[in-house]
């Protein structure tokens, strides 16, 4: 070899191994201005001496010209396509049919999430990438070679398996798909041009795979994972699906860790719930799960019918969207007072249950989708979020649809209706005087993060407010058991038992009394983090009633306002403004006194232990083994240190355990240095 010819193929080997690391092991190996360099060098190189220039070579994932048409692709193999189930009792059936056709009592499957994307083939000759295509009829598809060099997690030729060489002829299958980040980017960036949205991730993946330019591919952030080979010639093939998942991760495809090997229909059941929950968090669409027989033998035993093989079944998640008639629409008064449009709607079944509400967020919501009474609406209910109105489908609007109008009082009570100017939400005005406010404000009070008080439930909150004994958080400190037990469904022991938890919670905290009065947007972390701030209520008024001032001071500048507040982790302007507007309301400030009154108390402030934490500002996540999260903050405090509920700059350390999530990521952002449980103690103990 010649001195450049050497240099060029260490060039390729170290960016490839690069490309590897970063796209396909999530664990970047060289930074970025180190690939860029070594690109460039082999950029040079290759016009130097174009003889060196390979199908292969990191260069040429984009470059080529743009086509006129696709090139026919016949596959060597039919891309075959996959029988559905959509119940416990079919899946049975699938797996009665397998057991039967293999004389086995039962059988291993290996069970994958399905990914919604496009099936691709993928064709290696001597480990080189050669050729690519899309699914077409399964018998015929289209050349996309040039479109799919550009997928970064795409090998441009096959990493040597260490038992394994590569065949003479392969053909990899996999699914090129859009995350939905990158679904997000691209719809920011078509709405800032004012062009047409994409529907879905998996239309969006499918339009740019269709490019006629590959530079255009080249742009969208497509991804790809590999499931299966089809074509082959001189290769060995391993016995088992499983081991050709392992061998294709070896090669240097990227292969979903979600894949797991599972025993009979139980296995597979216990697979799609546990894939269910995981659906939303996963950060790319899935549409069920699939199930394959693990031996490879036993395929060919079974065999295909129309088109789909035996051994295999796809178990679709319920559809998430449905269309139906919206009825009316009514509106909900929170615990805030906020008016919500509710869409009453011709139950239709969507999402796994029947839906008959949806929620229409807000009138800027109800007044952007246009939506109105009498429409055809698309309805969407995904895992265990509320089912909400997606849109309308307006070429089904009759001539007799209805706006919807916001109402000047309120449905529960019939006070003004207020919506301040630049907020969303339209409020109802009148406080705990309005039932439904009430009815929220003291669901709230009593809930487990708040004062905790086991056994006043939603139904017996609503019975006290109705026959007048509960007009206010601080009545609940009256009732008496005699009161509590001549009440419908409750007897003399659960009253007692209620009188009692209601006593034992004016043993409380500050945090939790603030979170408990339930100011908008204060939830448990700002409650915390403002009552380690300031220590007591009165210091916390004092703040409030100062940074007040600021609010409507034209001489102070936006940013500056509310200055004693904002020093408090995560509280902004807008936290700020409602902390200042409640203590600033007499009628808050007397419910508050009356609750104090009724004997509610904590304890006070513990003056900063100093110690090897003294000046340090620390946030626990995750799990940590063998401690909990309060245990571990009493640890930090006791040594001087100070715990806070949010990352900024200013955070000295991320205290992380097991399954540490955005937290950690942003402390890496930032440069926040992360420890774990170990780390900890060796800073304590220098
Ligand atoms: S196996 C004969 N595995 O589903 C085997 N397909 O309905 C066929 N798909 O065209 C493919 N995730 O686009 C397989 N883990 C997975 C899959 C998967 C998604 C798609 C693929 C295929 C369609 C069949």
């Amino acid at each position: 070899m010649t001195a450049p010819a050497k240099r060029a193929a260490e060039l390729r080997q170290q960016l490839d191994e690069a490309n590897h690391r970063y796209y396909v092991l999530d664990d970047p190996s060289l930074p970025d201005a180190e690939y860029d360099r070594l690109f460039r060098e082999l950029q040079e190189l290759e016009s130097r001496h174009p003889e060196l220039r390979t199908a292969d070579s990191p260069t040429q994932r984009v470059g080529g010209a743009a086509l006129k048409e696709f090139a026919p692709v016949t596959h060597r193999q039919p891309m075959q396509s996959l029988n559905n189930c959509f119940s416990e009792e079919e899946l049975g059936e699938f797996d009665r049919r397998v057991r039967e056709g293999l004389g086995l009592e039962t059988v291993e499957y290996v069970a994958e999430p399905k990914l919604d994307g496009l099936a691709v083939s993928l064709i290696y000759e001597d480990g080189v990438f050669v050729q690519g295509a899309t699914r077409g009829d399964g018998e015929t598809g289209e050349d996309i070679t040039a479109n799919l060099r550009t997928i970064r997690r795409l090998p441009l030729s096959l990493r040597q398996g260490k038992k394994h060489p590569a065949p003479k002829i392969i053909e990899v299958r996999g699914e090129v798909y859009l995350p939905r980040a990158g679904f997000d980017r691209m719809n920011a960036e078509a709405a800032a041009k004012g062009e047409k949205l994409y529907v879905n991730p998996r239309n969006a993946a499918a339009g740019s795979l269709r490019q006629l330019d590959p530079k255009n591919t080249a742009a969208r952030p497509l991804a790809l994972y590999a499931y299966a080979v089809g074509f082959q010639q001189g290769w060995t093939q391993p016995k088992t699906h499983h081991e050709v998942l392992a061998l294709l991760r070896e090669w240097g495809f990227p292969v979903s860790d979600l894949i797991q090997v599972v025993q009979g229909p139980a296995g597979c059941l216990a697979y799609y719930r546990d894939m269910q929950a995981k659906r939303a968090g996963l950060g790319f669409d899935i549409d069920g799960v699939v199930y394959k027989l693990n031996d490879l033998a036993g395929r060919d035993e079974l065999g295909s019918v129309s088109r789909a093989p035996r051994w295999a079944i796809a178990h679709k998640f319920p559809a998430e969207e449905a269309v139906t008639l919206l009825e009316n629409v009514e509106f909900q008064v929170g615990r805030t007072g906020t008016l919500t449009p509710v869409a009453r709607l011709k139950p239709v079944f969507v999402g796994g249950a029947n839906v008959s509400n949806a929620t229409l967020h807000n009138m800027d919501e109800v007044e952007r989708k246009d939506v109105r009474i009498g429409d055809t609406v698309i309805v969407r209910r995904a895992g265990d979020v509320i089912p909400e109105v997606k849109g309308v489908v307006l070429e089904r609007r009759p001539h007799h649809a209805r706006k919807v109008e916001l109402p000047l009082t309120c449905p529960v009570c019939g006070g003004h209706v207020e919506r301040a100017e630049g907020e969303v939400a339209a409020r109802c005005t009148n406080g705990l005087s309005c039932r439904a406010q009430l009815h929220g404000a003291l669901q709230h009070y009593v809930s487990r993060k708040a004062m905790d008080i086991e056994g006043l439930g939603e139904k017996l909150l609503a019975q006290l407010i109705d026959i007048g004994l509960v007009r206010a958080p601080a009545d609940i400190y009256s009732l008496d058991a005699e009161q509590l037990a001549a009440l419908e469904r409750m007897g003399e022991k659960s009253a007692e038992n209620v009188v009692a938890a209601v006593e034992k919670s004016k043993d409380s905290r500050f945090d939790r009394f603030l979170y408990a009065l339930g100011i908008p947007d204060v939830g448990e972390t700002t409650a915390r983090d403002l009552a380690r701030h300031f220590g007591t209520l009165d210091a916390l008024i004092e703040a409030t009633q100062r940074d007040l001032l600021t609010e409507g001071d034209e001489a102070v500048k936006p940013k500056d306002r509310y200055p004693e507040l904002r020093k408090v982790p995560d509280v902004g302007p807008i936290v700020a403004a409602h902390l200042c507007h409640f203590f600033a309301e007499p009628r808050n400030r007397k419910a508050i006194k009356a609750l104090l009154d009724a004997g509610i108390h904590w304890p006070p402030p513990k003056a900063a232990a100093s110690g090897p934490l003294s000046g340090k500002t620390l946030v626990i996540t995750g799990t940590l083994p063998g401690i909990s999260r309060d245990e571990a903050g009493a640890l930090i405090e006791a040594n001087g240190g100070k715990v806070s509920g949010s990352i900024s700059a200013k955070t000295d350390y991320l205290l992380a355990g097991e399954a540490a999530g955005s937290k950690l990521a942003k402390a890496e952002k930032l440069g926040v240095p992360v420890i774990d449980l170990a780390g900890l103690r060796a800073l304590i103990e220098g």
